[in-house]
C-alpha cells in the first residue's frame, strides 16, 4: 500500500454482504473498501451481481446478511431517499423521471437534495429560498456545459434516446454535489465521441476529489479511468488490485476479460 493510499480516509465499506434470489445467489460474502479520491471500477460478466451490489448500497433493497457504510456510518437505516443529501448519488440504467420536463429542468431536481431552507420556504418564496434555486439554475447551466449537452438542453426528456437519458442523470446526480458518484454502465448506449467525452468529463471529476464507483462492460474506458478494479464473478469478488494487476490475473481472464469483446 502506498503512502497516499494510507493516508486516505475510507468513504465506503461493504462487510461480507450476501443476497439470494430463491435458488440464486446474486453475491456471496461481498467486501470491499472504497478511499476518498479513489475512481473504482467494478467489472465481471452478465449476472456477476454487480448491479444488485450497487442496489444494496443504494438501499433499493436490503442484503440477507452482511454491512454497508458510508464515511464511517452504518447506512442499515437510512432511507434511499436520503442519501443524496449524505453526498451519496447513485445512477442507474434507468430512464429519467421527469419525462415531460426539459434536460436542463430535470438537472436542476437534482441540485434539490442542497437546499438548506425547506419546504415552508418554498411554499412561502423566501428571499433566502429564491437566492437557493438561482444558484442550482447557475449550476444546472455549468453542468449542462460541461457534459456538452447544450444543444439539446431544452429539449423534452422523452425525446431523447436511452444513452442521453443516462447522460442527464449523471447530470442530476452532479447537481446534487456529490461526494461519492455510482455509476451503473454510464457507456452503455453511448456513441464512440460520446463515450470519449464522458470519460473526460469523470476523469476532471476524479481529479477535483469527486470519488467514483463505475460498473461497465466497456473494459477500455474503466481501465483508462480507474484507479482500482474489483472483479466480481458469480456473485463472489476474485480479485482486486490496479487495473495491471487484473489484466494480467489468470483468474480475470479466465472468467472475464478472455471473453469480453473488447478487453
Ligand atoms: N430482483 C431480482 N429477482 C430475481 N433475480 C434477480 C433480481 N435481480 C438480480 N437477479 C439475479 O441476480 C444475479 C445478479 O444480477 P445483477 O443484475 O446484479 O448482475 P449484473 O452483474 O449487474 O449483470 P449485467 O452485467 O447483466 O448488468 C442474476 O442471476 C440475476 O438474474
Ligand atoms: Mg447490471
Amino acid at each position: 500500500m502506498s503512502l497516499t493510499e494510507q493516508t486516505r480516509s475510507e468513504i465506503l465499506r461493504v462487510d461480507s454482504v450476501s443476497k439470494t434470489f430463491g435458488a440464486v445467489r446474486a453475491l456471496h460474502d461481498v467486501s470491499l473498501s472504497v478511499s476518498e479520491g479513489e475512481c473504482r471500477g467494478i467489472i465481471g460478466a452478465n449476472g456477476a451481481g454487480k448491479s444488485t451490489l450497487f442496489r444494496i448500497i443504494a438501499r433499493h433493497m436490503s442484503s440477507d446478511s452482511g454491512h454497508v457504510s458510508y464515511r464511517g456510518k452504518s447506512l442499515a437505516h437510512s432511507p434511499a431517499h436520503s442519501l443524496a443529501g449524505m453526498g451519496l448519488a447513485i445512477v442507474f440504467q434507468e430512464a429519467l423521471p421527469f419525462q415531460d420536463m426539459t434536460v436542463q429542468e430535470n438537472i436542476m431536481v437534482g441540485g434539490h437534495s442542497t437546499l438548506r431552507h425547506g419546504f415552508l420556504a418554498a411554499m412561502l418564496k423566501t428571499p433566502s429560498r429564491r437566492v437557493e434555486e438561482n444558484e442550482i439554475r447557475t449550476r444546472s447551466w455549468e453542468i449542462i456545459d460541461r457534459l456538452g449537452l447544450s444543444d439539446i438542453a431544452n429539449e423534452h426528456a422523452q425525446e431523447l434516446p436511452f444513452g442521453m437519458q443516462r447522460l442527464v442523470q449523471i447530470g442530476r446526480a452532479l447537481c446534487g454535489r456529490p461526494r461519492l458518484l455510482l455509476l451503473d454502465e454510464p457507456a452503455s448506449g453511448l456513441r464512440f465521441q460520446e463515450r470519449n467525452a464522458l470519460a473526460e468529463v469523470l476523469k476532471k471529476l476524479i481529479s477535483e476529489g469527486l470519488t467514483v464507483m463505475l460498473v461497465e462492460h466497456d473494459v477500455r474506458f474503466v481501465f483508462s479511468l480507474a484507479e482500482s478494479i474489483t472483479v466480481l464473478d458469480l456473485g463472489e469478488v476474485i480479485a482486486e488490485g490496479t487495473p495491471q494487476e487484473i489484466r494480467e490475473n489468470p483468474q480475470v481472464i479466465e472468467a472475464y476479460l478472455g471473453t469480453a469483446a473488447n478487453a
